[in-house]
């Protein structure tokens, strides 16, 4: 089916009519990866004729942006980022309900997601966590290669290792919320104490470690799989690994801001970020996650989640406001404080 020239054009022609002497826009927060997000808001703007502002934060800055704004919203649609904070901000009343005539071309994941949070977000891509590491930089320090969760705290990898900070960045807080489903509360705290140990810098944004990497600024960079990947296939000496213990997983994920100012527009464009044409965008950017809507393409090198050991992870828990905010204050209090 051709998307564009059946239901969005539709729907803007019915808009454009209804609304012929005002100007159509929308205000766009993405927290994919920049040029995913600049792709996503030229084309849609190309295609509808709706004029997009786009801004890219990390998923916990834009949650955070939104909670701010919300007694006067200035966003519309928030695009990509880790689902558990798209969860919080529908526990919390941020984002609107919408069910999509697009539902019915989804993987059944996608739609848990939305069922779960009264059709206030739902999934548009998923990811695997894991790791990369220069395999130049490795050598020339003669380092072991790591391949577990665990092998990321032995004190031969000190100040090797960067990640994000869990309160701005989604990758983080996924990172945080797997080793509490692996080792348990007490033991997933002991390990990012650990961790803590070999950090060399807490970044902004998720996916800077593994460019970071690339770029041989640091030797290790905890990310989702799918971000290593495209520093590998960019030409640099990154290997991605799948950690032995197991890991977590995102399912990126689209809301429709409460009390946006251009309600219309921002269906429109929801709409059409599910259809297999969108999300086949991502090919053109290296984007490597698994695209939600079952019609649209996976890349070859995308890291293979059948292959992967996944755990269960618990997005209802994880993704909630009260747990959210407390692993949070946790980690702030117990571990970003401690020495190095
Ligand atoms: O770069 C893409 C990506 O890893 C997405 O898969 C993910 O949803 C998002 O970035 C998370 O970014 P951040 O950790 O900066 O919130």
């Amino acid at each position: 089916m051709n998307f564009l020239k059946t239901m969005v054009s539709v729907s803007v022609i019915a808009i454009a009519s209804a609304n012929a002497a005002q100007a159509e826009k929308l205000t766009l927060y993405c927290s994919a990866q920049e040029d995913w997000c600049q792709l996503m808001a030229n084309t849609f703007e190309n295609t509808t004729g709706i004029d997009v502002a786009m801004t890219r934060k990390s998923s916990g800055e834009t949650f955070a942006q939104i909670k701010a704004e919300s007694s006067n919203p200035k966003g519309d649609v928030w695009w990509g980022g880790t689902g558990d904070p798209h969860l919080q901000a529908a526990e919390e009343g941020l984002t609107a309900s919408y069910v999509s005539p697009m539902r019915d071309q989804l993987h059944p994941w996608a739609i848990s997601q939305a069922v779960s949070a009264n059709n206030k977000t739902i999934g548009i891509y998923s990811g695997a966590l894991g790791y990369g590491y220069n395999t130049d930089l490795l050598a020339a320090n003669s380092l072991p290669a790591p391949t577990s969760w665990a092998d990321l705290t032995k004190p031969v990898y000190k100040g090797h290792v960067q990640m994000a900070n869990p309160n701005s960045s989604g990758t983080a807080y996924t990172t945080l919320a797997t080793m509490m489903q692996l080792f348990g509360e007490d033991g997933g705290f002991d390990y990012m104490k650990g961790l803590h140990a070999n950090i060399n810098q807490y970044t902004k944004s998720g996916s800077a470690p593994i460019k970071a990497a690339g770029r041989g600024e640091t030797t290790i960079g905890i990310v989702f799989m799918h971000d290593a990947v495209k520093q590998a296939v960019a030409g640099f000496p990154v290997k991605v690994v799948a950690p032995a213990e197991g890991t977590g997983y995102e399912i990126g994920s689209m809301s429709i801001i409460d009390g946006a100012r251009n309600m219309d527009e921002a269906k429109i464009f929801y709409d059409w970020a599910l259809s297999a044409d969108a999300q086949n965008l991502a090919l053109q950017v290296n984007a490597f996650q698994v695209p939600s809507n079952m019609g649209a393409q996976t890349s070859d090198s995308a890291p293979d989640m059948s292959s992967i050991k996944l755990i269960d992870y618990d997005f209802k828990t994880y993704g909630s406001s009260a747990t959210r905010k407390r692993l949070l204050k946790k980690w702030d209090d117990e571990v970003s404080v401690l020495p190095q």
